[in-house]
């Protein structure tokens, strides 16, 4: 059910896309709906050129046949399309449960545009129910974990703070070679001053609080996608 949801959500953003287009490219379950899909109207002609967020999402794409390029030859997108773990009644998200927050945040950032694909499980009232994916450098882990276990304290969080492991028990390694640690804060009721206090940290890469940075959702209920603006 859940995969037949994130695929509605995914078909509503594809129809938005148009031959021209430098799109971002997404991670997660549901952006490989959107890069499938997006595939298929490749193969029909629509001339497009795809960012991918992640090693994941590019291996995805060049197998449906996705032209890629990057930032470096690219340097403003038009869109971005892209999941999340939640969205706020402000469209804030909290991303990153893929480990891609790093390379989706540098890619929506350069883009004119964001529109998050989720289904309704996705909907918070406030952000914080599931863990802030945190990446952090492995240089210094353990001063770096200190300083956000006192700002999660701060913020009167009800949770841990955990190293991600792979499913071998080794720590989960992003793209970028860098580590995340997922806190728990149960519910985030100043974002935008966490999301400063985080990045002051030095061993902080990024953070999966996106503040501010979409701008449609399309998000699909059992009863039909709904456009959250
Ligand atoms: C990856 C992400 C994903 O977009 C987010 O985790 C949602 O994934 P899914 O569509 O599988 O629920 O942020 O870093």
């Amino acid at each position: 059910m859940s995969e037949v949801l994130k695929r509605e959500a995914a078909a509503r953003a594809v129809a938005e896309i148009t031959s021209g287009m430098k799109l971002g490219l997404g991670t997660g379950s549901t952006a490989r709906h959107f890069v499938e899909l997006l595939g298929e109207r490749v193969a029909q002609g629509l001339d497009i050129v795809g960012v991918p967020t992640s090693e994941a999402t590019a291996h995805q794409a060049r197998e449906c046949g996705i032209p890629l390029s990057d930032l470096d030859s690219l340097d403003r997108l038009d869109l971005t399309v892209d999941g999340a773990d939640e969205i706020d009644p402000s469209l804030n998200l909290i991303k990153g449960g893929g480990g891609a927050l790093l390379r989706e945040k540098i890619v929506a950032a350069a883009s004119d545009a964001m529109i998050v694909i989720a289904d309704s499980s996705k909907i918070v009232d406030a952000l914080g129910r599931f863990p802030l994916p945190i990446e952090v450098n492995r240089f210094g882990l353990g001063a770096t974990r200190h300083a956000i276990a006192a700002i999660m304290n701060h913020h009167h969080a009800q949770g841990e703070l955990k190293l991600r492991t792979s499913g071998n028990g080794e720590p989960f390694l992003t793209d970028g070679g860098h580590l995340i640690l997922d806190a728990f804060f149960g519910r985030i009721s100043q974002p935008e001053a966490l999301s400063n206090e985080l990045l002051d940290i030095p061993g902080v890469v990024q953070h999966g609080l996106f503040l501010k940075m979409c701008r449609k959702a399309y998000v699909a209920t059992p009863n039909g996608v709904e456009t959250l603006l």
